[in-house]
């Protein structure tokens, strides 16, 4: 078997998927795993044709990567690949649609609502400003529908500041996504499964130094303080766990996710699913791993194993 992982890509992510990848194949190799690295160009297909028994490592993060189209073209080749299949990853990268399903589960989400460009074109920032303010109040955040990163993410404190966040929002895509704004703790579960059905590994809470985890605080080493496991009580944890686990099954997720939540007055809330959580040397999911007693390579490897089988 040959693992090909595939990271690059031409996203907003590129240079994040570039570091998850580097730090996923170094750690594939060091537990014996025989690797290719890729990147998404027009000799991709021909690689994935021309290796015997290839299982893709797919850490493409942003479009392309994660809103599905590629894994849909790995089903197609009939290349096995770690991670959500190309539907479940479409309806998870958008916040919108991920969001309703989450809460259709029932399980707790924030109040958002859904806005394409076109409307806000159409009605006006005056009118929204004040249909927004009345329907979820202040504060608010904004973010692009399909994006990750906190890429074109703003915290939205009063009406005046909303045209112009919605207008970040809209510089990745064409759909923004307004929520109500959740004070609390946030904390992220990776969730895998290795075969036996999905599992919560440690909850990781996130300190960045700024307040804000937003693209630096993301990567920059030292900027934010971890806590693996999270320090908070027992009860907290285990339905941290739980709805992580029931968020990841809502969603159709396979292998690998991480769900994102705000830890609201000791009530976990659900905001976002990723399929290919970041795997840099300041993401949170090899926290997560080696919180568990896990190494990266140990449990990607274990991963790939179970969907080359
Ligand atoms: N979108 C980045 C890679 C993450 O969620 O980790
Ligand atoms: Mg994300």
């Amino acid at each position: 078997m040959t693992v090909i992982v595939i990271a690059g890509g031409l996203s907003h992510e590129r240079d994040v998927s570039l570091r998850s990848g580097r730090r996923v194949a170094q750690a594939l190799r060091e537990v014996g795993c025989d690797v290719v690295e890729a990147d998404v160009n027009a000799d991709l297909v021909q690689l994935l044709r021309d290796t015997t028994d290839p299982v893709v490592v797919p850490l493409l993060h942003g479009g392309l990567g994660e809103d599905g189209a590629f894994r849909e073209v790995l089903g197609v080749l009939g290349v096995p690949f770690v991670g959500a299949d190309g539907a479940a990853s479409r309806l998870t990268f958008d916040k919108s649609v991920a969001t309703s399903v989450v809460r259709a589960a029932g399980l707790a989400t924030p109040r958002q609502v859904a806005l394409p460009h076109d409307i806000f074109r159409e009605l006006g920032a005056p009118a929204l400003m004040d249909s927004i303010g009345a329907q979820l109040g202040y504060p608010l955040m904004v973010k692009p529908s399909r994006g990750g990163s906190a890429l074109g993410v703003t915290k939205v404190n009063s009406a005046a500041e909303l045209p112009s966040a919605l207008v970040a929002a809209y510089a990745y895509g064409p759909v923004a996504v307004i929520e109500s704004y959740l004070e609390g703790l946030e904390i992220a579960v990776t969730v895998i499964d290795e075969g036996d059905g999905p599992v919560a590994l440690p909850a990781v809470e996130i300190l960045p130094e700024s307040g804000v985890y937003d693209y630096e605080s993301r990567y920059t080493a030292g900027t934010t303080r971890f806590l693996t496991p999270a320090e908070l009580p027992d009860d907290v944890l285990d339905a941290a766990s739980r709805l992580a686990v029931a968020a990841h099954v809502a969603l159709g997720l396979r292998h690998i996710s991480r769900i994102d939540m705000i830890v609201v007055d000791g009530v976990p809330v659900f905001f976002e699913g990723n399929v290919a959580p970041g795997m840099t040397e300041t993401s949170l999911a090899p926290l997560a791993m080696e919180a568990a007693g896990r190494g990266v390579g140990e449990v990607v490897a274990a991963l790939v194993a179970v969907a080359g089988r």
